[in-house]
């Protein structure tokens, strides 16, 4: 079991979320974070720590959200580890909320 980012982040990054996790098993792509669960040790710290609300457990994900199990393994392996915060995205709060945002996912 490992917890997962979905769509919300997509655009958002705001990156809180790296500075709590005691494994840093976060990767960044250019508009959006996965976190690796072969390395995810499912501690939970990172869930309340996003503003997008954006980070959910395996077992809890929306079932409208369940492709992204499968996209933060896949690209956790190919992104750059980020385990220090940085700014949010410019218009991260005007993202905030948008569904369908998938779509604007850059890999
Ligand atoms: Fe890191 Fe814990 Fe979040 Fe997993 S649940 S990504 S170990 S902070
Ligand atoms: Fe994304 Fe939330 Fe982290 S928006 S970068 S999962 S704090």
């Amino acid at each position: 079991m490992a917890f997962v980012v979905t769509e919300n982040c997509i655009l958002c990054k705001y990156t809180t979320c790296v500075e709590v996790c005691p494994v840093d098993c976060f990767y960044e792509g250019p508009n959006f974070l996965v976190i690796n669960p072969d390395e995810c040790i499912d501690c939970a710290l990172c869930e309340p720590e996003c503003p997008a609300k954006a980070i959910y457990s395996e077992n809890e994900i929306p079932q409208n959200q369940k492709k992204f199990i499968e996209l933060n393994s896949e690209l956790s392996y190919i992104w750059p580890n980020i385990n220090k915060k940085k700014d949010q995205l410019k218009y991260a709060e005007k993202w905030d909320g948008i569904l369908g945002k998938i779509k604007f996912l850059e890999k």
